[in-house]
């Protein structure tokens, strides 16, 4: 069992895409186990993104991330960073596979809709970044022996 930080960006808000993309999560058989709608402020989006600081984008990223709020989560399942990063697809939505959410939704590297952690260590970083450890649910899913052998 993983666990990974997913965050639909302040377009996949404000485009009323945010049920259709949970949907996509839910019947996927994974799980959620936080979830909160937040306004993320400048130092913030900053430290989030911090691998991108000498980059070209990044002042652009961090008004895009800013603009309006945005729905974090954590999300648990087997192998749950690279099941999600495949939802996802590639960054740029233009070249993402149509079927992953990027590819379905999105035209734009800086409009991507959504975030996903990369590997387990941005993973338990992005985390605990936006949640405390008591905002993480613990529970158990009725239909669990239906989605895992
Ligand atoms: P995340 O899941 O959001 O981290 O995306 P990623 O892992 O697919 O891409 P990466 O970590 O390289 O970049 C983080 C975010 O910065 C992207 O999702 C984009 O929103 C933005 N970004 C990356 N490259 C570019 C770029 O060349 N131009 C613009 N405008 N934005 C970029
Ligand atoms: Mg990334």
């Amino acid at each position: 069992i993983e666990r990974s930080f997913v965050m639909m960006k302040p377009d996949a808000v404000s485009r009323r895409l945010m049920g259709q993309i949970l949907s996509r999560f839910e019947d996927k058989g994974l799980k959620i186990v936080a979830m909160k709608l937040r306004q993320i402020d400048e130092d913030l989006a900053k430290e989030h993104h911090g691998e991108h600081k000498e980059k070209p984008f990044f002042g652009g990223l961090v008004e895009y991330i800013t603009s309006s709020p945005a729905l974090t989560m954590v999300i648990e399942g087997d192998d749950a960073i690279s099941v999600i990063r495949k939802m996802v697809g590639a960054t740029n939505p233009k070249e993402a596979d149509i079927g992953t959410i990027r590819g379905d939704f999105g035209m734009d590297t800086g409009r991507n809709i959504i975030h996903a952690s990369d590997a387990p260590e941005s993973a338990a970083r992005e985390i605990a970044l936006f949640f405390d450890e008591e905002e993480i649910c613990d529970y158990s899913m009725s239909d669990n022996a239906w989605i895992y052998e």
